[in-house]
């Protein structure tokens, strides 16, 4: 069975905006295509995780101790999650890439949040992919595909079918200077999908049926980072 891992982000998971209702069709796709893959899938933190680093920011925390209030947050949405899969998930949210890795070997879902401090779920996704030796990467969230730059600031950006790593690399490069295009993923994240040139699919997480395609390689309207 091939390996999927996909990136979900905490603005997919809990916008406030119908949460229960996509969780449920959510959890329901995810035990559908579990007969047929291995999966992984890891939680971001979001607007929540956002609201408490500031907050402790405000309290003079140490960029450690932020970090370490987002894990917390990503492993919070990611028991919600859990929870919401009922048995199909593997119990146990996994504390590094590593043992990630190992459980996907086994069936069962893998859901998890972040792992260590200093960096986001985005590199998690991309570190559990090159340990387990995943087919590809899903990253499911806010926008519908890789722009140019973000298409909600600027309505004239070129929006992307396919990118090559190379160039995927650049525009996230580019992002963590204007914000913008860091939001598509995060810059580490696409440095170890290009080492280990696993191909990932960028595709709205609220849509189910773009993640079922994306699982499966097969057409997306997001954009394919490949070659
Ligand atoms: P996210 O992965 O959600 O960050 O982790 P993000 O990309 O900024 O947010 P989304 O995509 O909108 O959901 C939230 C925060 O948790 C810490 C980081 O501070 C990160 O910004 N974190 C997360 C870690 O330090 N290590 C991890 O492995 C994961």
């Amino acid at each position: 069975m091939d390996k999927v891992v996909i990136s979900l982000g905490g603005s997919v998971i809990v916008p406030d905006e119908g949460d229960a209702a996509f969780l449920m069709r959510l959890a329901s796709l995810l035990r559908r295509l579990s007969e047929e893959y291995h999966i992984c899938v890891v939680c971001g933190g979001g607007k929540v995780a956002r609201y408490y680093i500031s907050t402790g920011r405000e309290l003079g925390m140490t960029s450690e101790e932020l970090d370490n209030l987002g894990i917390a947050v990503t492993r919070l949405n990611a028991t919600l999650l859990l929870l919401a899969l009922g048995e199909t998930a593997v119990p146990a949210i996994p504390r590094t890439e590593e043992e990630a890795a190992r459980m996907m070997d086994h069936r069962g879902i893998v859901i998890m949040g972040g792992t260590s401090p200093g960096h986001t779920t985005d590199a998690v996704a991309a570190l559990v992919a090159e340990k387990a030796k995943a087919t590809r990467i899903v990253n499911a969230t806010s926008v519908d595909a890789a722009y140019s730059a973000d298409p909600r600031r600027f309505p004239d950006a070129t929006r992307f079918t396919t990118l090559t790593f190379r160039k995927f690399h650049d525009l996230v490069d580019k992002g963590t200077h204007e914000a913008g295009p860091s939001d598509i993923f995060d810059r580490l994240g696409a440095e170890i999908a290009m080492r280990a040139g696993i191909p990932v699919y960028i595709v709205h997480g609220r849509n189910v049926e773009e993640i079922e395609n994306a699982v499966r390689g097969g057409a997306v309207k997001g954009t394919v980072v490949q070659g």
